[in-house]
């Protein structure tokens, strides 16, 4: 690979003894926390120029049942330095959801720098994939609504170093990461360590939460026949030690049956209790009113009384009974007092303050926990999603609680070939993602309506995770949308090759149509896609060399944020509309085209008209001429409206 490290020593001896010590200075203070990469030692990007970026729709590769009017989701075929440029002209604010799966620079040639491969003994391959990402996540970033997210892909080796690079694109937006099982088995012997685990970090703007999922309401039983309906049984013990919290440790009794219950002197209870408050006062009823005043929420007696403790049934044989305390000594050292149920611990001690308590008292098994009424809770609750439980479609779970919070769940990698065989045939794209990981992620991150984009599109499973989603929701909800980026990958060696047509857009062409006897998606569910190219022009020539395609499906991306469905043919287009505005190309200022424009002002009389054209001041004067309200743009502003600041990226 070849390095710019002749210019930097060139450049270095330009420079007089006063700039050196300025610059090594520079050097010597600059923050040091954080990433470093070889960023001026490493070749320029060729991406990364000063063209500005044109979309030109392809019709014939597009799918656009009939009805569509316009395309809501794009398939953009090229580098994804060029689309994200794009969609920053048009999308900028507009994405909720990006997800993606780059590269994850493996050395086993599987990403492109410069039109070649970075192999695994590039002396710069880490600082290239680093740099390479950094130029597409910082653009990425300004596509993101203020509630927005993005969801990254990798593999555990590359993790730390994409998160650093992460936390510097998105400083302060770190949510945390989820982990998913790639395989069910691994035997990497040669490798000393079995991956079978991948990471998907999260970054999100202030606005964002995940979807989490509703409170079960089949886990709220009413065993007792409570009168105000079913609950569920919290924990009644906090984490906290007899020693941490002395004053929480204290026996209970069932006023019921009589029985009564040890407190865990491991996790003692989480509620203070009032005979406790009162002893501690001794006998000053001012502070006894004051502390319990204080308290966040209802004492032990309270809860007891409202029946909000649940006592769990023990038959009179079960009940434990030690008459002396040699008794109760004796059954201790024999392992024969009361235990916690499941882990089998013992609850009295030798050693307890309060031993000679528990002489003569009927002690009951099972344990007491607090009643939390299915009415008592609120509706919007619900529960988020568990990072680190990204568990297997098989996986049985038999832990209740568990299951509770196990949200996403994902079949293995190597369903996920099997997935794109099932749809193209063949098994024509090598590693995609399993769609459910990607379904269970999007249905977490992303609502109905919401644009979804995958700048690392691959074979295209965001897209039919987006079109499988819009179908779970069923009628009357707007469909989420998808824009998919792909390169070609087409090399020297493969100049034909067309992964984003041939597999990305196929793929999602057969999957709206319906395959494998799965039925197809309507049109309403997203049942279509645009198919973009990118054509750069030199910022010099776009007047000269965008066409009135380039300029109606920008326009129509920028103020739709959708595609239209056919190449612009006439002098004038209209390329946007609501119900008072009216957006329309008009390309020149011939009479024919003005007497188009005339006829359009008649028929939607109410309407502003809004004109891009290349002679706006001439046109703007015609439109007062005829007593016609509009505003005129320029189009060589309008091709070129936020594409600026391009180039290198300037660092965070
Ligand atoms: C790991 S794959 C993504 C697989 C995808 N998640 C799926 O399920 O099919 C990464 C993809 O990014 C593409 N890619 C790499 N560099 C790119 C670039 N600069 N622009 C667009 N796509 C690129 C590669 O061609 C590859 O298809």
């Amino acid at each position: 690979m070849s390095t710019t490290s002749t210019p930097l020593l060139q450049r270095l001896k330009d420079l007089s003894a006063p700039e050196l010590r300025r610059l090594l200075t520079e050097q010597l203070t600059k923050q040091k926390l954080g990433l470093t990469w070889e960023r001026d030692a490493i070749a320029h990007d060729r991406a990364l120029n000063a063209d500005v970026v044109l979309p030109r729709l392809l019709p014939e590769v597009s799918h656009t049942p009939e009805g569509c009017e316009l395309h809501s989701n794009l398939i953009i075929e090229g580098d994804n330095f060029d689309a994200l440029r794009l969609l920053r002209a048009t999308h900028a604010g507009k994405i909720r959801v990006i997800y993606i799966d780059p590269p994850y620079n493996t050395g086993n040639k599987d990403w492109v720098y410069n039109d070649q491969y970075v192999g695994a003994n590039d002396r710069w391959r880490h600082s290239q994939w680093l740099e390479f990402l950094y130029q597409r996540l910082s653009l990425a970033r300004d596509l993101l609504t203020s509630d927005g997210v993005i969801l990254v892909s990798i593999n555990d080796e590359n993790r730390a170093r994409l998160e650093l690079l992460m936390d510097e694109v998105f400083p302060g937006r770190r949510l945390g990461s989820l982990v998913w099982r790639t395989k069910d088995t691994g035997n990497d012997l040669a490798q000393r360590f079995s991956h079978v685990h991948e990471h998907v970090l999260v970054y999100a703007n202030g606005g964002f939460s995940f979807n989490g999922r509703p409170t079960d309401r089949s886990k709220f039983r009413n065993p007792d026949n409570d009168p105000r309906g079913e609950w569920s049984p919290q924990p009644l013990t906090a984490n906290k030690s007899l020693f941490e919290r002395p004053n929480t440790y204290y026996p209970i009794q069932n006023p019921e049956t009589g029985y009564w219950y040890p407190c865990d002197p491991d996790s003692t209870w989480r509620f203070a209790s009032e005979a406790v408050i009162r002893r501690l006062c001794n006998g000053d009823e001012t502070a006894v009113q004051a502390m319990l005043a204080g308290l966040r929420s209802d004492t032990m007696e309270a809860l007891i009384t409202k029946r909000l403790i649940y006592f769990p049934p023990c038959k009179p044989e079960e009940v434990m009974h030690f008459a002396t305390k040699a008794d109760l000594l004796a059954a201790l050292k024999a392992g024969k007092g009361p235990v916690l149920p499941k882990k089998k611990i013992p609850l009295l001690r030798a050693d307890l303050p309060d031993l000679d308590f528990w002489v003569g008292k009927p002690i009951a098994t099972g344990r007491p926990s607090r009643k939390e009424h299915w009415t008592a809770r609120p509706e919007s609750e619900r529960l988020a999603p568990l990072g680190s439980w990204i568990a297997g479609m098989n996986e049985d779970v038999e832990d209740d609680e568990l299951e509770q919070l196990l949200l996403l769940r994902t079949t293995r990698g190597g369903v996920a070939t099997e997935e794109v065989k099932n749809v193209l045939g063949s098994k024509a794209f090598p590693y995609p993602k399993p769609l459910s990981l990607i379904k269970n992620l999007l249905a977490q991150a992303s609502r109905p309506g919401d644009t979804v984009l995958d700048f690392f599109a691959g074979s295209g499973t965001t897209g039919q995770a987006v079109l499988e989603l819009n179908a779970e929701d069923g009628e009357g909800q707007p469909p989420r949308r998808f824009i998919l980026c792909s390169s070609t990958e087409a090399t020297a060696k493969e100049p034909a090759k067309n992964l984003c047509r041939d597999v990305c857009a196929e793929r999602l062409r057969r999957v709206i149509a319906g395959y494998g006897g799965k039925p197809g998606h309507a049109l309403a569910q997203g049942g279509e896609f645009a198919y973009l190219q990118l054509d750069k022009i030199d910022g010099a020539d776009v007047l000269l060399d965008a066409t009135a395609q380039h300029a109606a499906t920008l326009l129509s991306m920028r103020n739709m944020a959708a595609a239209p469905v056919e190449q612009a043919q006439a002098a004038i287009t209209v390329v946007a509309q609501q119900a008072d505005w009216l957006l329309v190309l008009c390309q020149d200022t011939e009479p024919a085209t003005l007497a188009a424009l005339h006829a359009l002002h008649q028929q939607h009389r109410e309407a502003r008209l809004s004109v891009v054209t290349p002679r706006p001041k001439a046109l703007a004067l015609w439109l007062a001429e005829q007593g016609i309200d509009a505003h005129t743009q320029a189009l060589h502003e309008a091709l070129t409206l936020g594409q600026g600041g391009r180039g290198r990226s300037a660092r965070a």
